[in-house]
């Protein structure tokens, strides 16, 4: 087991190792209290894990409550948040209980927007069931819902109490999730540690416990000098300016995961042109993505995908503010100029 401690508004351990799910409710018992916990899942991991995490919460003294909702996406909104704050206060739920996120990006990303508001805040333990959650969105307190304009644009930034990663429940993720989540792994070698990166050459699968916790040691470096996103996080979406306009333009049929592969492919090659980076760098990049089965090559045009790269709400008026490699393990930030934004993505899209 390795813990990694958070320090940002709230002090608080990322716990990850394997087999360790069972006992959850004791180590929520001592690191956050209260009487009633509250597990928030999907439907699809409330038959995996639902019955296993409410025995041992119950075990462990809790009262226990259960809010389950349609897997995927599309749940992220305000009637399954409105839904799900009716059914804690119906439940006569308290500040002083705890909301338990099992699942996804999805699940975690609601119950922590619904923790962070819910009475102006109450507990909140994050226990990841993908790859993406575990490295990502289940640490560092970014919450969200989505509205019909647009992607996460009503949320707040609430810490959680605990993060549990145990690196078995991974074990029953379908291919296309897992590899969702090895793009964001292949992100944090790039950004930040060339010894992570080189080490995927070993399948991340079978490293688990030393991958997770070594990008949720590059996170908590990152959240302890910018909890709130104004200037270093922004290093997190590196691949994502672009990433997320691939996204968008497919409609939301292509996974964030995918979509960020992409993209880390075209701002790197945007970084070779110019010359942060040399195309060795772009080539271990495009090697390593490919290497996890995760596409490289884009079929939009520059002209669309800049349009939505300005319209993305990170942008300001006249640039936006990209990370780009200067080689693996290391980078730095550019603002590019809408003029230029054009040109630096159809240099991107060349192979
Ligand atoms: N997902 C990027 C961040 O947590 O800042």
């Amino acid at each position: 087991m390795k813990t990694i401690t958070i320090n940002a508004s709230k002090t608080y351990d990322v716990m990850v190792g394997a087999g360790f799910f069972e006992t959850s409710g004791d180590i929520i018992r001592e690191k956050a209290g209260g009487q009633t916990a509250a597990i928030i899942t999907d439907k699809n991991v409330a038959a995996l894990y639902g019955k296993a995490l409410k025995t041992s919460l119950k075990k462990a003294g809790y009262h226990v409550i259960t809010f389950t909702f349609a897997a995927g996406e599309a749940s992220k909104n305000t009637d399954t948040y409105f839904s799900l704050v009716s059914f804690l206060a119906n439940e006569n739920f308290t500040r002083s209980d705890v909301v338990v996120a099992l699942g996804g990006g999805v699940a975690g990303d609601i119950a922590g927007f619904a923790a962070a508001t819910y009475m102006r805040g109450t507990k909140l333990v994050q226990i990841p069931t993908t790859l993406l959650a575990t490295v990502d969105s289940s640490v560092g307190g970014k919450t969200a819902v989505n509205l019909e304009t647009g992607k996460n644009l009503l949320g707040a930034f609430y810490q959680p109490d605990l993060v549990l990663c145990d690196v078995s429940l991974l074990g029953t993720l379908p291919e296309d999730v897992y590899r969702e989540g090895c793009a964001e792994v292949i992100k944090y070698g790039i950004i930040a540690d060339r010894e992570l990166f080189e080490s995927l050459e070993k399948p991340i699968n079978e490293q688990y416990e030393n991958i997770i916790s070594g990008c949720v040691k590059i996170k908590s470096e990152i959240i302890a000098q910018d909890e709130f996103d104004r200037d270093i996080r922004k290093i997190l979406n590196f691949g994502h300016a672009v990433g997320h306009a691939i996204e968008a333009r497919s409609g939301f049929t292509m996974s964030h995961g995918k979509a960020v592969a992409m993209g880390m492919r075209v701002e790197t090659r945007a970084g070779v042109y110019l010359g942060i980076c040399d195309m060795e760098c772009f080539e271990s990049v495009r090697r390593m993505l490919e290497s996890y089965g995760l596409p490289t090559n884009v079929s939009y045009t520059e002209n669309e995908l800049a349009a939505i790269c300005m319209s993305d709400k990170k942008r300001d008026s006249y640039s936006i503010s990209m990370y780009f490699p200067e080689k693996i393990g290391k980078c730095k930030i550019a603002d590019i100029s809408v003029n230029d934004l054009k040109t630096l993505i159809k240099q991107g899209l060349l192979d």
